[in-house]
């Protein structure tokens, strides 16, 4: 972080992208709810069907609506300002998303961009661009299949403006709370998603002719099935010459973020099918301590407000009771969080790349204490036991929200067999893992009601604390869960 950098929160650059010269396509925002539970739609995974399932323009536009859409305006001294549907470090909203889609009921074939503001597409590319996405992406047999693909990106300097280079860590936790939300919404609307990380990174930035310097691709999401492949060549994909609004009346280049997305970038479709060939089953730790095993709510008690009712709901909170949580609720997010993410880094029985530690402050029928989350037996282990609050505050880089939260929770990775496997693209994926799931949790927690709030941390302090058990491993998100304080 450089000493020299100021940030004004009165110079905020534009949380939006905006093509001046392109007529809205209105998204009417009047569509049906799907109504499905949030709890159900976080923990569902849709498999393709042999008739397929092709998303209309109301599908479209409720997934991007609850993906990345302005759910409230909050009054403030820089007047309304408009908040989204997933979190997003420093509300500065730095991903933007674009479809990429075959004639569909209600919208034509095209490359769009989507625009919050004004809940509109603009039409970017007239036409079927899709075979470019299947080519860049090596042939990844859910985008191969795709009636619709989402590409999420992200613009450097709307979140470097207050981070730095630590913008490009925020890339992956704000689109990976994002893509949860998009999973969840696409499950709930009968449509298969999967999370495609693979793909040559240039093609993908040429497609949306995005000025690579600035905005940079991070993930595809296919959306659908439509039981013919596609194919062909890609067609002739030249720059387009587009004006948009500019975010920002001065910026400031970091560097280290360009570096280190190149670093991980996939340069040929050679490379992209030998990265995905790397994927095999993460070892599973044998432990041999005694284990606790969760106690989620049956399926049939648990609460059914409806995933766009939780999206509309959620928000971070900004002040913890201290009341507890109990064991079957913290049980409950756990299980409903931990499903398998659909996505092409790993393997469809595989171990998830990250592992998740808690920080227990407050939960009825927990020993307080530090714990390692089991997956697979669903079980916690309890690592030590004690009273953390203060060294959760601490942790917290000394935020409150860190100590008052009934529980703390911790994604790590073990990076290094990560990037031996994967590549550096093992680290793009470790964070998404981690913010995606993440991102479920803010819905779980939201669907019990209670409260959730994305927290920054001190990174080595984090595995110190965890440590010996968490020796090596690097902290990539922290997710706190508690009762919110209600206020007057
Ligand atoms: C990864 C991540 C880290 C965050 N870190 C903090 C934090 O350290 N302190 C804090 O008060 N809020 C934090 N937030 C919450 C954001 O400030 C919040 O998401 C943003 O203001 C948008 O508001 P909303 O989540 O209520 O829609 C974080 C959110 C995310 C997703």
């Amino acid at each position: 972080m450089s000493p020299h950098h100021r940030y004004d929160p009165m110079r905020n650059p534009l949380p939006f992208k905006i093509y001046e010269d392109l007529d809205p396509i209105p998204l009417s925002l009047d569509v049906p709810l799907t109504g499905v539970p949030a709890l159900s739609a976080i923990a569902t995974h849709v498999s393709p069907t042999p008739e397929g399932q092709v998303p209309d323009i109301a599908a479209i536009t409720r997934i991007l609506h609850f993906s990345a859409g302005i759910t409230k305006k909050l009054r403030s001294v820089r007047g309304d300002m408009p908040f989204r549907a997933a979190a997003c470090t420093g509300a500065l909203y730095h991903i933007e998303l674009y479809l990429v889609c075959g004639d569909l009921s209600g919208l034509d074939a095209g490359v769009h961009h989507f625009d919050p503001g004004e809940s509109a597409l603009r039409l970017l590319r007239k036409g079927d661009y899709r075979s470019a996405l299947v080519d860049a992406s090596g042939n990844e047999p859910a985008v191969a299949n795709a009636p619709a693909i989402l590409v999420y990106t992200d613009v450097f300097w709307r979140n470097a403006v207050k981070y730095q280079a630590r913008e490009y860590r925020h890339a992956f936790w704000d689109s990976g709370t994002i893509i949860a939300n998009t999973l969840a919404t696409a499950a709930a609307s009968i449509l298969p998603a999967k999370v495609v990380t693979g793909f040559v990174d240039d093609s993908v930035n040429q497609l949306l002719s995005l000025d690579a310097q600035r905005e940079v691709a991070l993930a595809l999401v296919p959306i659908g099935y439509a039981p013919e492949v596609i194919t062909g060549a890609p067609p002739e994909i030249g720059p387009l010459e587009l004006k948009t609004t500019p975010v920002s009346d001065f910026e400031v280049d970091f560097p280290a973020i360009r570096e280190m997305h190149q670093a991980s970038s996939l340069a040929s479709r050679g490379e992209v099918v030998a990265w995905r060939e790397e994927l095999h089953a993460n070892s599973v730790t044998a432990t041999s301590v005694p284990l606790i095993p969760i106690e989620p709510q049956a399926p049939g008690a648990l609460p059914t407000d409806p995933v766009e009712t939780v999206i509309t709901r959620r928000g971070s909170t900004r002040e913890f009771s201290r009341d507890s949580v109990t064991f079957s609720e913290l049980s409950t997010i756990l299980e409903r969080a931990s499903h398998q993410i659909p996505a092409d880094f790993l393997a469809p029985q595989g171990d998830a790349l990250t592992d998740l530690y808690l920080i227990v402050n407050e939960v009825d029928g927990l020993r307080s204490g530090s714990y390692a989350y089991q997956r697979d037996g669903q079980t916690l282990e309890l690592i030590r036991e004690g009273e953390f609050r203060p060294e959760a505050g601490q942790l917290a880089l000394g935020q409150a929200l860190g100590a008052d939260a009934s529980v703390n929770l911790y994604f790590m990775a073990h990076l290094e067999p990560i990037l031996n496997r994967l590549g550096n693209r093992g680290y793009r994926a470790a964070q998404l893992e981690a913010s995606i799931t993440a991102g479920r949790i803010y819905l779980a927690a939201y669907a019990l009601g209670l409260g959730a709030t994305g927290l920054t941390f001190y990174d080595d302090a984090v595995t110190d604390f965890f440590s010996p058990h968490a020796e090596g491993k690097s902290a990539m998100f922290l997710v706190a869960v508690g009762r919110r304080t209600r206020r007057r």
